[in-house]
């Protein structure tokens, strides 16, 4: 599960560099991710895939730092963008535009337009409003684009409530009989070319069964669709791969492509995936420091620097994440914590009644698994600054992103002058 995060001489190792000597020099809280980890899980999707010559569009949104976009860019990858930002963020990794897809419930004209002049390779369509919008937008500016609809294919991933996406009542893609007749009719968007179909089901998915269920049911939308003229070339599969957080088993991308591969073959089509949590989810960590260890009503609490706004995955979603110090304590008692950061809200922790050797303050802990969904859901709630994002790469390490400073966080206010 951790791959390049490793005990050696009783300390924490993130490649060749030693975790407590990094934030030695950077203070904590801060989030390291492994160069060596982020490019091994891209390889291993891009070669399960090898056989269908599928393009991976790495999901920004799951960590957009740009350095990180870089390393996977030069690696091969494409881009999944889901804003105006994000395809700002994936040209400045030097990401071809050709590679670039985009989805979004909510592309605004500005972004659209962004879009299409950037020439990116398709868009991810939610909704036939949005189909509308686009065809207005290209005849304006004189451009014909290529677009994929998003099909709620209504299957069930088994992941957490929050993360599902393909159901019924879900506000993510178009149903399944609206699609129909928008590739029965793609007269009427002029400017667009319909090039395909994409599915996303949900996240942190374990098994193959529901990625099969959905992708057997975009080819019989896709058949159907190419009887009625539509120039169907490319299925997006989307991401969705699940993770080890605890003890899960979650198919390795070779599982999975063998169980997919068969179908996607024999469809001829182009295959797209956009996967985040599986190629940078273990491929980073948050190091955070116990600022205080607190006993109250016979319970402990260990009280560090890092809080629900550096990391909001457990407060959100209930998410496990696995903690251990730093250095490692060999024969120190166990001892049974709530792990809090500092945050006035009760749903402020990473763990709770967590085993662990026995805590003091002082003591560096880090918190695994926390490269996808961790910085990018950041916030400076109770005006806290965002930690510092390191990228190591064997013995050599880089800061990607300075630590957020309060005058940071200032910028932009002001008060106005009838209040001074
Ligand atoms: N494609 C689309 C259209 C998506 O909506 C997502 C994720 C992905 C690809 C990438 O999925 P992945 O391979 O990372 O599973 N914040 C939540 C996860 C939200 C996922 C949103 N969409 C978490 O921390 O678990």
């Amino acid at each position: 599960m951790r791959h390049q995060f490793n005990y050696r001489n009783q300390q924490l190792w993130c490649e060749k560099s030693s975790v407590a000597e990094i934030v030695k020099k950077t203070g904590t809280p801060a989030y390291l991710y492994s160069y060596f980890s982020i490019v091994d899980h891209f390889r291993q999707v891009q070669k399960a895939f090898k056989p269908v010559n599928a393009l991976i569009c790495f999901a920004v949104k799951s960590n957009s730092n740009i350095a990180v976009c870089r390393a996977l860019v030069k690696a091969g990858s494409g881009c999944d963008v889901v804003s105006g930002g994000e395809l700002i963020r994936a040209l400045k990794a030097g990401a071809n535009p050709k590679k670039i897809v985009y989805a979004s419930v909510g592309k605004t004209d500005r972004e659209i337009e962004q879009a299409v002049r950037a020439g990116i390779l398709l868009f991810n369509v939610e909704s036939e409003q949005e189909l509308g919008r686009i065809d207005r937008i290209c005849a304006r500016l004189k451009k014909k684009q290529k677009v994929n609809l998003r099909m709620n294919p209504e299957v069930d991933p088994h992941t957490h409530h929050f993360i599902t996406t393909g159901h019924k009542a879900s506000k993510f893609g178009i149903d399944m009989p609206t699609v129909e007749k928008l590739l029965a009719n793609t007269k009427r968007y002029p400017h667009l070319i319909f090039a395909g179909i994409h599915i996303h089901i949900g996240s942190q998915i374990l098994e193959a069964r529901p990625f099969k269920a959905a992708i057997g049911k975009a080819l019989a939308v896709i058949a159907r669709g190419r009887k009625n003229g539509a120039p169907i070339e490319y299925l997006n599969i989307g991401g969705g791969l699940g993770i080890i957080y605890k003890k899960e088993k979650p198919q390795k991308p070779s599982d999975y492509a063998k169980k997919v591969l068969p179908l996607l073959k024999k469809s001829g089509l182009k295959i797209i995936l956009e996967p985040g949590r599986f190629i940078v989810g273990n491929s980073g960590i948050l190091v955070t420091r116990v600022v205080y260890i607190k006993n109250s009503h016979g319970k402990k609490f260990a009280i560090v620097d890092a809080g629900m706004n550096d990391l909001v995955r457990p407060s959100l979603y209930g998410a496990y994440h696995e903690i251990q110090p730093v250095l490692t304590k060999p024969g120190s008692k166990k001892g049974r914590y709530d792990i809090v950061g500092p945050v006035c809200e009760s749903g402020d922790f990473f763990a709770k009644d967590r085993t662990l050797p026995q805590l003091e303050a002082g003591d560096l802990i880090s918190i695994f698994s926390a490269g996808a969904y961790g910085f990018v859901m950041a916030s400076n709630y109770n005006t806290r600054p965002k930690p510092v994002e390191i990228l190591v790469h064997g013995k050599r390490w880089d800061i990607i992103r300075k630590r957020e400073t309060i005058d940071d966080l200032l910028r932009g206010e002001k008060i106005p002058a009838w209040l001074k």
